[in-house]
């Protein structure tokens, strides 16, 4: 089987290390937050620069919820302005937005802004940004095994037809090809409940630079040791 020395068409992101960054330089947390942001700004650039299709972005999982509510709302404002100040990059871009998660959970204004900008977005075609809010892997498996569940239970389907094309139609990634590259910065080496069913053949990549100071040339470096990789989905 070929090696990869194409670009991957998908790359999935877990930001992490924004605390440690601003603690190590004695500053708040959310300074890390801040400076976080700036980096999903240059990754998005550096995306378009390579041609890549789609970019997720694990911005806020379901367990993020239990951190400081101070903390919580600061990132849920930080969403905001992001949503707010990025809508007309997002047009000069030609990027559509996508977002995944348990988005009911999230604040009203925060739902609002998705929408807005998810409809005005939707018809541009040179990248997909996709942010995962709110997101936990086990809750989206969960989630679409209840409601093949219900369809059974009603008579829509019958139990022996579900297969891994049916079931990954149930996710909310359904149209969105998996995975070809998993990045996580901060050197932590879990997947931290993010895509569980779509990163099954994602090459990964540890990158041990926290998100605060990954840049473009970090991405482009991620994706030359992705075209190193020999990927062989199970066979030979
Ligand atoms: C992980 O760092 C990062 C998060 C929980 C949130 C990610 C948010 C951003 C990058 C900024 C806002 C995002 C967008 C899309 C505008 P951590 O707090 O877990 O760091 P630590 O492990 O060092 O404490």
């Amino acid at each position: 089987m070929a090696t990869y020395p194409s670009i991957p068409r998908h790359v999935a992101i877990i930001m992490d290390g924004n605390g440690r960054w601003a603690k190590e330089r004695g500053r708040p947390r959310l300074d890390g937050h801040r400076s976080g942001a700036e980096s999903v700004t240059e990754v998005l650039k550096g995306c378009i620069e390579l041609g890549i299709d789609y970019l997720t972005l694990y911005a806020f999982s379901s367990e993020n919820w239990s951190r400081p509510k101070a903390e919580v709302s600061a990132l849920m404002t930080l969403l905001n302005q992001f949503l707010k100040s990025k809508l007309k990059d997002l047009d000069r871009q030609n990027i559509r937005l996508l977002c995944i998660g348990q988005l009911d959970r999230l604040p009203t204004k925060t739902r609002e802004l998705i929408q807005r900008t998810v409809a005005h977005t939707a018809n541009h075609a040179a990248m997909t940004l996709v942010l995962a809010l709110s997101y936990g892997g086990r809750e989206e498996i969960v989630a679409a095994a209840r409601s093949l569940a219900c369809d059974a239970a009603a008579g829509k389907i019958n139990p022996a037809d579900i297969d891994n094309p049916l079931f990954a139609s149930r996710l909310q990634t359904a149209d969105i090809p998996d995975p070809d590259l998993l990045i996580r910065t901060s050197g932590e080496m879990r997947v931290s409940n993010f895509l569980l069913w779509q990163i099954s053949y994602a090459e990964m990549v540890i990158v041990k630079k926290y998100w605060p100071e990954f840049g473009r040339e970090d991405l482009s470096e991620a994706v030359a040791e992705y075209q190193r990789r020999h990927r062989r989905f199970g066979a030979l």
